[in-house]
């Protein structure tokens, strides 16, 4: 088993990318080696030391293109150490969270064996120019706070330095 990281991200307007980039470049950053690839590119699991794997919630269901990762690699998710990430909330009222918590909750349970090493949410971004009628008349907005994502990359560096030989 090399100790390479994936990090593999759902998306539909690129912000959970960003993320994951921010993430990877973390990573990095702390020596260690990483690809990113969006799920539906990944073809095996096997390369792989550590999986990462993120995607933003859209209409109370965490993005489909991760659910679908999580139960075709569920098996293997299993096998080795993995983490998950979303992206939801545009607002920092406390309900928002707990509702965006509760999708991705609801995700994860049909995984149960999987037990990550970390698990977090992240603010999301809601760019009107890109969105129909009625979501193109919402305020942009851009709830992710950078600074909490380096802390969870840096969970992960100290996580993956103590899984794997490098
Ligand atoms: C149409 C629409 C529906 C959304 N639904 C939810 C939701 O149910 N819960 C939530 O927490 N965030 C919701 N969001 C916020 C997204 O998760 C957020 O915009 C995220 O950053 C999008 O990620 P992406 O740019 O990678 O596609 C929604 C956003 C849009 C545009």
């Amino acid at each position: 088993m090399t100790s390479t990281i994936l990090i593999a991200y759902a998306t539909r307007y690129g912000s959970t990318q960003e993320v994951a980039e921010a993430i990877g470049d973390r990573l990095r950053e702390r020596g260690l080696a990483v690809e990113l690839k969006p799920t539906f590119e990944v073809s095996t699991l096997k390369p792989y030391s550590m999986i990462v794997l993120g995607g933003p919630i859209y209409m109370d269901r965490w993005h489909h293109d991760a659910r679908r990762f999580l139960k075709r690699y569920y098996t293997t998710l299993q096998e080795k150490p993995a983490a998950i990430f979303a992206l939801g909330p545009l607002h920092q009222t406390p309900e928002e969270w707990q509702d965006a918590r509760q999708q991705l909750d609801r995700a994860l349970e049909k995984a149960p064996l999987l037990k990550p090493i970390a698990i977090e949410m992240f603010g999301g971004v809601l760019s009107p120019t890109r969105l129909h009628f009625p979501f193109n008349h919402l305020k942009a907005s851009d709830a992710r706070n950078w600074s909490n994502i380096i802390d969870f990359a840096d969970t992960l560096a100290e996580q993956a330095t103590e899984h794997v030989v490098i």
